[in-house]
């Protein structure tokens, strides 16, 4: 079934975006250093562009979870797959994720690290699709807002494709 991907942020757009949160987290953090912490596969390329423009003191780690119960409906009960090397006690952790859809596997994940001793948890997401959310969490960076929408691209995949788009895009089935 061929599918079409249509532009809704283009790279200039998501680029200049990225800048402007790095360079607000640049002042947050004046003096400290932070620790940001990728939630894979799809906070990868957030990240790595977003870490370029950080001016501060920054070291990374890496994640992988994944959601219970299978479908396209994250349960909100959530299995480390891949584990953080290094520990985060008493570190200034920003997790760095896609997209926030229904809240749940952020807000899972985000009482699973402050268990561990940091010093701080920030949460910062590229994408926030507000009208889905069910669970309440509090993300302190936001790239964009957008609509009810499949997106792709920047790290997001429609069935493991299309990550690499430099672009953020809407799939569109018809
Ligand atoms: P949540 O627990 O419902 O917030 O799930 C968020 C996760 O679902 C994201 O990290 C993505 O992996 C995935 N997801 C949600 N919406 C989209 C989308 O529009 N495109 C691609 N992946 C999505
Ligand atoms: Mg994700």
């Amino acid at each position: 079934m061929p599918e079409r991907v249509e532009v809704l942020l283009s790279e200039e757009e998501v680029d200049r975006r990225i800048k402007q949160i790095g360079e607000q987290i640049s002042r947050d953090y004046a003096g400290r250093q932070v620790h940001l912490v990728c939630v894979l596969k799809g906070g990868s390329f957030f990240m790595c562009e977003l870490a370029k423009r950080i001016t501060v003191p920054v070291s990374l780690d890496f994640m992988s979870v994944s959601s219970y119960g299978g479908d396209t409906r994250s349960s909100g009960v959530v299995r480390i797959v891949k584990d953080l090397d290094e520990t985060i006690k008493g570190k200034d952790v920003i997790v760095v994720e896609d997209i926030v859809d229904s809240g749940r596997t952020l807000s899972c994940l985000l009482e699973m690290l402050k268990d561990r001793g940091p010093q701080s948890v920030r949460l910062c997401t590229l994408l926030d699709k507000p009208d889905r959310r069910e669970v309440d969490v509090r993300v302190d960076y936001i790239g964009f807002q957008i609509p009810d929408e499949f997106v792709v691209g920047y790290g997001l995949d429609y069935d493991q494709k299309y990550r690499n788009l430099p672009y953020i895009g809407v799939v569109k089935f018809d």
